[in-house]
């Protein structure tokens, strides 16, 4: 991965709580958060006392790096957004300008954390299908806007092979969102779920309250053990 083609753009803790429909419970597990990139998730949930490991190739960058590539894309892809609004829900985000006010405020969290969080082994670089953890290594694994929404650049076969091994290392994997970036239920959901189920892994589709991309309103969950 080179930094030229990278994207940074991240997510709050509270945004993943809805995205992923997360309980009191649910924080309370040994969480991997998967493709986290600059999302405050881990930050957020460390600070709260949660056990959270985050991976993503990004972090192979240093702090200094990724804190320009953000303020580099930030107006492409907030001009993106203005291009295609009417392909998002301005409900809980309002406005184009709450949306960049929403994700520096994350992105600055991620990066006042990222750097003792690498320290102690919360962000590491590792990238699907292949992840560095034994086996049952976490109670929940979560892959937030990674698997399924870039459908046209992650094959199907490296779907499968990714949900397997988020499973070979959590006893529940959730993920979302179902739709590629068109907007557009992903082509390699049926294909994942059915492989699963061959392997005996319980999977379903389970609605959530969060929605930003339109028609973005479910999780796929896989039971493991
Ligand atoms: C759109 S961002 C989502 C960031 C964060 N999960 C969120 O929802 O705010 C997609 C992330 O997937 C990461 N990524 C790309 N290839 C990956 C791979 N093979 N395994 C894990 N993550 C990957 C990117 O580096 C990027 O940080």
């Amino acid at each position: 991965m080179e930094l030229e083609n990278v994207v940074p753009w991240g997510r709050s803790f509270s945004e993943y709580k809805e995205i992923f429909a997360l309980s009191k419970n649910d924080v309370k597990q040994k969480i991997l958060g998967c493709g986290d990139g600059p999302a405050s998730f881990n930050a957020e949930l460390t600070r709260l006392g949660g056990n959270v490991v985050s991976i993503d190739p990004v972090y192979k960058f240093s702090s200094d790096q990724i804190r320009l590539r953000i303020d580099e894309v930030y107006p492409q892809v907030i001009s993106q957004v203005v291009k295609n609004r009417n392909d998002y829900v301005w409900k809980s985000i309002a406005s184009v300008e709450d949306l960049g006010k929403v994700r520096m405020d994350a992105m600055k969290i991620f990066l006042g954390d990222y750097k003792a969080g690498k320290e102690s082994g919360r962000y590491i670089d590792a990238s699907l299908p292949v992840l560095p953890f034994n086996t049952n290594s976490f109670g929940l694994a979560l892959c937030s806007h990674y698997l399924f929404l870039y459908s046209e650049h992650v094959s199907q076969e490296q779907h499968i092979l990714s949900m397997r091994e988020l499973c070979r290392v959590a006893k529940e994997v959730r993920v979302y969102p179902l739709l590629s970036l068109d907007g557009e239920k992903s082509r390699h959901l049926d294909p994942v779920m059915s492989a699963l189920t061959n392997n005996g892994i319980n999977v379903l589709i389970k609605p959530v309250k969060y929605q930003f991309q339109k028609g973005a309103t479910e999780m796929l969950v896989a039971k493991c053990v």
